[in-house]
């Protein structure tokens, strides 16, 4: 037997496929043995608590430049010590292309910001704002080959959107070599008409937010998302996912047979659009696209996360403070609802809110809980089975949650650099104690310990679930 660096001792092992009770043997940073009675150089009891895969966000915003003046208040080291301090061992941010420039720009760009910040290991997802020639025939291909395997397509923000043809060209490319499309789907001529109307009434006040983004804006351009994956035959992912308008779309498409993937988070089980209407201007604490909807809503997405139709449970994490003259206050208190940053942080917070409402309440099994917290986004993005699970082979990214700590959120225990959470005074049950990255210990009873510039890159490899299903005649 080889000698173990660091053994994980009578902890009860969860991951998406079992629950088992076992000691976990790491050397060189990697699981190398599941067994009984495992020795190590060094040990960690694990006795009472749950050992996990660390979390996978694959959906957060880190230091993105925005263009419009304001400025996200985490870097790759704030957001990273947060993601850890959280449960979460690995994040893919985006590294998005500026309007006339090259997508390689972008990602020499971000590369640049992660290094020497960033505490656990990064992937990238690219952002496709400009569909030339180039981009399309050249650089995505050697991109796609480079270990950026995923790419998201905005349909509204005008900095951002594509159109319909746009959007086919690059589904195409994603087809063609084997990439994920993540599409943010909301219409975006219905937003700035809904936007226009609310403005000649003089409605411009934070929660008028939701009232320019209502459910129907995200059903159809849902449906649309998925008519063009249809066309193309591609697999596609629909991210942010707020309601049962859009969920009807996602399960009708998954009903017929179309690999239509989708992704949830936080604020849509925990805000609603009332959210908004908060005294003052603290509504804009909570300023989001697609925007919190109503109760109701958050049982549609709890059923969504129960039933299957949801694969992947992120953050969506867009840091921007409030008392910031470069976040949600950057115009002022009596700016216009269109020109407060979108957005709500929630990196450290996306497991244990959870963690408590959904395993501690009964409404998903703790595989289930690992399934979209960590092996999904592995096995979509093209990091599995290196990341997502615990398994002889695998990078030792592992969690030991306590199930039973009582935790009352609060901006002051969080890690990030915004000044505020949204889920402020929430009580959770279970909080990740401690956390290793590849073998080392960098949480320990909640606290961070470890180094800037520890994490690494990872390239992703072209994801399984993204291989079209040549179900549909393509047109292309
Ligand atoms: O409001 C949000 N979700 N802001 C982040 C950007 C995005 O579209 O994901
Ligand atoms: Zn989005
Ligand atoms: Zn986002």
């Amino acid at each position: 037997m080889q000698k173990l660096d660091l053994v994980i001792k009578n902890g009860t092992v969860a991951t998406s496929a079992d629950i088992i009770s076992c000691d976990i043997g790491i050397t060189g940073g990697r699981v190398i043995a599941l067994g009984e009675n495992l020795e190590g150089e060094s040990e960690i009891d694990a006795s009472g608590k749950i050992v996990m895969p660390g979390g996978i966000d694959s959906h957060l915003h880190l230091d993105q430049p925005t263009g419009d003046g304001s400025v996200m208040a985490d870097d790759f080291y704030t957001g990273t010590v947060s993601a850890a301090c959280g449960g979460t061992t690995t994040v893919i941010p985006f590294a998005c292309q500026q309007k006339g420039d090259t997508i390689r720009a972008a990602v020499t760009d971000y590369h640049a910001r992660a290094e020497g910040k960033a505490v656990i290991d990064y992937a990238f997802h690219l952002i496709v704002t400009d569909t030339t020639e180039q981009v399309l025939g050249h650089e995505l291909p050697a991109l796609i080959k480079d270990g950026y395997t995923s790419f998201k397509i905005y349909m509204t923000y005008d900095a951002l959107k594509l159109n319909d043809h746009q959007i086919l060209d690059i589904l195409s490319v994603a087809r063609r070599d084997g990439a994920m499309a993540m599409i943010h789907a909301e219409n975006s001529d219905c937003i700035a008409w809904l936007t226009e109307k609310l403005e000649q009434a003089g409605d411009t006040a934070p929660h008028f937010h939701a009232a320019s983004r209502p459910p129907v804006v995200e059903r159809e351009a849902t449906h649309r998302a998925i008519s063009l994956a249809e066309l193309v035959d591609v697999p596609v992912l629909i991210v942010h996912v707020s309601g049962p308008e859009a969920i009807e779309q996602i399960r009708w498409a998954q009903n017929k047979g179309f690999s239509v993937y989708a992704e949830t988070c936080p604020q849509y089980l925990f805000l609603t659009a009332e959210d908004m209407e908060r005294d003052g201007f603290e509504g804009a604490k909570c300023i989001c696209s697609p925007p919190p909807r109503d109760k109701s809503s958050q049982e549609d997405v709890w059923r969504g996360l129960e039933n299957g139709t949801f694969q992947v449970f992120s953050s969506d994490h867009a840091p921007f403070r409030y008392e910031d003259d470069k976040g949600k206050k950057m115009l002022g208190e009596d700016t216009h609802f269109k020109y407060i940053p979108n957005g709500v942080p929630g990196v450290e917070t996306r497991l244990p809110l959870l963690f408590s409402e959904g395993v501690g309440k009964g409404r998903i099994d703790l595989c289930r809980f690992v399934e979209l917290t960590s092996a999904n986004p592995a096995r979509i993005y093209g990091l599995y089975p290196r990341k997502g699970t615990i398994a002889v082979g695998s990078d030792a990214d592992i969690a030991i949650w306590d199930p039973d700590k009582e935790v009352e959120i609060t901006n002051e225990i969080l890690h990030h650099n915004v000044d505020y959470t949204p889920y402020e005074g929430i009580r959770v049950r279970g909080w990740p104690e401690t956390v290793l990255s590849r073998g080392e210990v960098i949480v320990k009873g909640g606290e961070f310990h470890g180094k800037a510039g520890r994490g690494n890159f990872l390239k992703c490899e072209s994801p399984l679930p993204a291989k079209p299903k040549y179900r549909v005649a393509r047109r292309t």
